[in-house]
């Protein structure tokens, strides 16, 4: 199997499961006993934090929480942040292109009363910063959440832009980078935030853990009630092997710039090679501004689905995000968000490449997904003669 979904999530990087496992299979302390076991756990846990705090660019260790998800990060983020603001500070701001992890928790804060404004992307799927200043203008907003990158689309939003108007405005800053971390770098100074998201799985650490960055003196409420774990802001014991994976991961991200440095090279290959292959193939998403190993494609004639079903036994693919890929069948809020056609919509795919991702898999790769879209396609226009 060829595996081109690396955005839906990355294997177990070797040096990462090594670090588990020493965890696993030799220490097995709870970091709040005050024994031997439990104060080389606590230790694994400070060197993790500050491993992870380093790979963000924060200020100082304390500044990180490790959570079980992004999903939960950014519930936190969003949730933890907004229903500790200043009564005064009752609207929220979120693009139109955001991942459910964030858009759902901004939903819900509106049907509790808030103000939720959705901020506009253009067609490339980046946010328009003259509308967000627009929003911005009454004054009123407590947070405004806008994604590093896009998950479907690859696009990487201005997000210095961003943190410089929410500033100007009062207004704390989220970013969600589960999807930049490991592929472009991720500074939480530089783009002014005051949250920030990462997904341990989303860069070769394993499922069931993920962290925010909480920059110092952000006033935040837990979601969860229970002990002092976590600065208070995420009780429960924690996940110490895991923890340790990702730290591993992270130090493993700054060792990655080869790898980092293949993926936009090998990216643009594929889509070269596909673009020639497939006629009337649209690339979408911005060409300047988007993640170096992503690559989003609408198929001119029938379902995306349809041709990824006929090579899901040979290769990896994902119609938009994995998350939406079986249940739903509704074009994708991001493609709707972009003004994309029905066609354009149904005929996504997203192809994902990873550090590991070669040359000699893309030239197997290309001839199969062109034979399947040649087959899917030839089917769509007999039916429509038949
Ligand atoms: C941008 C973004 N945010 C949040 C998430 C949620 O991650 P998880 O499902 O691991 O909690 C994802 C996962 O696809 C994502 O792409």
């Amino acid at each position: 199997m060829i595996y081109l979904d690396y955005n839906a999530t990355t294997p177990v990087h070797p040096q990462v499961r090594e670090a588990i496992n020493e965890h696993l299979e030799r220490e097995f302390g709870n970091p709040s006993s005050s024994h031997a076991k439990g104060r080389w756990a606590k230790a694994v846990i400070d060197d993790a934090r500050a491993h992870v705090a380093a790979s963000v660019g924060a200020h100082s260790p304390s500044e990180i929480v490790f959570t079980a998800s992004a999903t939960e990060a950014d519930n936190l983020a969003i949730l933890g942040a907004c229903t500790a603001a200043s009564a005064q500070r009752r609207h929220l701001i979120v693009s139109a292109v955001e991942h459910p992890a964030v858009m759902e928790p901004a939903l819900q804060l509106q049907r509790q009363g808030w103000r939720l404004s959705i901020a506009p992307v253009d067609r490339d799927g980046r946010l328009i910063l003259d509308a967000l200043a627009g929003l911005l203008a009454a004054g009123d907003t407590a947070l405004v959440s806008v994604m590093h990158a896009n998950n479907e689309l690859g696009t990487i939003q201005p997000v210095v832009e961003v943190g410089q108007l929410a500033k100007q405005h009062g207004a704390l800053f989220h970013v969600d980078a589960a999807q930049s971390m490991g592929k472009i770098p991720v500074d939480a100074k530089v783009m002014a935030a005051d949250l920030l998201t990462i997904a341990g799985h989303k860069m070769y650490a394993p499922k069931g853990i993920g962290a925010l960055y909480i920059r110092q003196g952000t006033p935040m409420h837990p979601l969860m009630y229970g002990a002092s774990q976590e600065g208070g802001l995420r009780p429960g014991t924690e996940n110490v092997p895991y923890i340790a994976g990702l730290a591993a991961a992270a130090r493993l991200m700054a060792n990655a710039l080869p790898a980092r440095q293949r993926m936009p090279r090998l990216r643009d290959q594929l889509q070269d090679r596909l673009v020639a292959a497939i006629p009337g193939l649209t690339v979408n998403g911005s060409q300047w501004h988007r993640l170096p190993n992503t690559l989003h494609v609408s198929l001119p004639v029938g379902s995306a689905r349809a041709v990824i079903a006929l090579l899901a036994d040979d290769i990896a693919l994902s119609a938009g995000a994995a998350c939406h890929s079986d249940g739903a069948r509704d074009p994708s809020g991001v493609m709707r968000a972009i003004g994309a056609t029905m066609q354009q919509a149904n005929g996504a795919i997203r192809l994902s490449l990873g550090y590991d991702t070669t040359l000699q898999e893309l030239d197997l790769a290309v001839p199969l997904i062109v034979a399947a879209y040649a087959k899917h396609a030839e089917d769509v226009v007999r039916r429509g003669h038949a």
